[in-house]
C-alpha cells in the first residue's frame, strides 16, 4: 500500500480541506503544522472556530471518507507543510476497517467515561483510534509502584472487571487505598508529575482494561488536564484519612 501514499505539499495559509467540500484524500502530516477550523453559528453569525493544531505524524481528513460525507471542517497550512495523501479508494478498502472498527467497539463505552465527559464526540474517536486493549487475570499486577520510565508510561481505564489501587501508609503493611469500576481511570499520576508510579495497581477479578501511552494522554487528553490534577489532589486527603484511622485501630488495641 505504500506505493499508493503521494507527497503533497501546501504553501503557508493554504486551505488543504475546505469544510463543506466533497472529500477526496486522507491526510498525514509529514512536515510543519496545520490548523483545523469549525465553522458555526448561521449567517452573519458564523465564525471559524480554531479546534486543533495539527504536528508532524498526525493525520485528518478521514471522516468524509468514511461516512461518504461533506467535509467536516477546514484544514489550513500554518507554514509550508508537506503531506502524505492517500486516495478515498484505498483509504476505504485498506485502512477503513482498521478505524472503524475500534471507533465502533469504543464509541459508545468511550461516551460513558466521566472523565472524556468534556470532550466532543470527534476528540473521543481520536481516543478509540489511540486505544490499546489488555487484558488481566485476577490478582494481576498492572502498575508497580516505584515504577518509572517508557515501559511503565501507561494511562489506564477500566472497561470490565475490578481493580485496587494499594499503597504503603506509614508503617503499615500495603493498604486498600481505592476500588475501581467500569469507566474509571488510574495511572495518569505519574504521567501527570513525570514522578515515579505512587501506588500498586491490582487486578481483582478478571478484567479488560484500554490503554494509552504518554505521548496519546498527552496529545488526546490534554482538555481533561485540569480536572485530572484537581481530583489528584484528592489523593493526599484520602491517604491522610487512610493514615488516621489505621493509626486509631493501633492505639485501640
Ligand atoms: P473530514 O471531515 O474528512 O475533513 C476535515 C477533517 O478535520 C475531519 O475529517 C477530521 O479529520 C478533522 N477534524 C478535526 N477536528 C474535528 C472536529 N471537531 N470535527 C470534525 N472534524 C474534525
Ligand atoms: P500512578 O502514580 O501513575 O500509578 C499508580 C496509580 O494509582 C496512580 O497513578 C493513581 O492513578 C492510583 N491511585 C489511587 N489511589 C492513590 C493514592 N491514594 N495515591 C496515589 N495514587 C493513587
Amino acid at each position: 500500500m505504500w506505493t499508493q501514499w503521494r507527497r503533497k505539499s501546501s504553501k503557508k495559509d493554504e486551505w488543504i480541506i475546505r469544510q463543506g467540500a466533497d472529500g477526496d484524500d486522507f491526510y498525514i502530516l509529514q512536515r510543519g503544522k496545520a490548523n483545523c477550523y469549525l465553522k458555526i453559528g448561521d449567517g452573519d453569525r458564523r465564525v471559524e472556530k480554531h479546534v486543533k493544531t495539527y504536528g508532524p505524524g498526525e493525520s485528518f481528513g478521514e471522516l468524509a471518507l468514511m461516512y461518504n460525507c461533506p467535509r467536516a471542517a477546514s484544514i489550513q497550512a500554518v507554514s509550508d507543510v508537506s503531506v502524505w495523501a492517500l486516495d478515498r479508494q484505498t483509504f476505504r478498502s485498506v485502512l477503513m476497517q482498521l478505524t472503524a472498527g475500534k471507533r465502533s467497539i469504543y464509541e459508545s463505552f468511550l461516551s460513558q467515561v466521566p472523565i472524556l465527559s468534556t470532550l466532543d464526540r470527534y476528540e473521543r474517536s481520536k481516543i478509540a483510534d489511540a486505544l490499546v486493549e489488555r487484558t488481566c487475570t485476577a490478582g494481576e499486577r498492572i502498575i508497580r509502584k516505584g515504577d518509572a520510565g517508557p515501559e511503565s508510561d501507561n494511562f489506564y481505564i477500566l472497561v470490565e472487571g475490578k481493580v485496587s489501587a494499594f499503597k504503603q501508609l506509614g508503617n503499615e503493611q500495603s493498604v486498600n487505598v481505592r476500588d475501581y469500576g467500569v469507566g474509571d481511570y488510574f495511572g495518569e499520576l505519574s504521567l501527570l508529575t513525570s514522578q515515579a508510579r505512587a501506588a500498586d495497581v491490582t487486578a481483582v477479578t478478571e478484567c479488560r482494561l484500554v490503554q494509552l501511552d504518554r505521548h496519546s494522554f498527552e496529545r488526546l487528553l490534554g482538555p481533561c488536564q485540569d480536572i485530572l490534577k484537581r481530583n489528584a489532589e484528592m489523593y493526599s486527603k484520602i491517604d491522610e484519612s487512610i493514615r488516621k484511622s489505621l493509626e486509631n485501630i493501633s492505639m485501640s488495641n
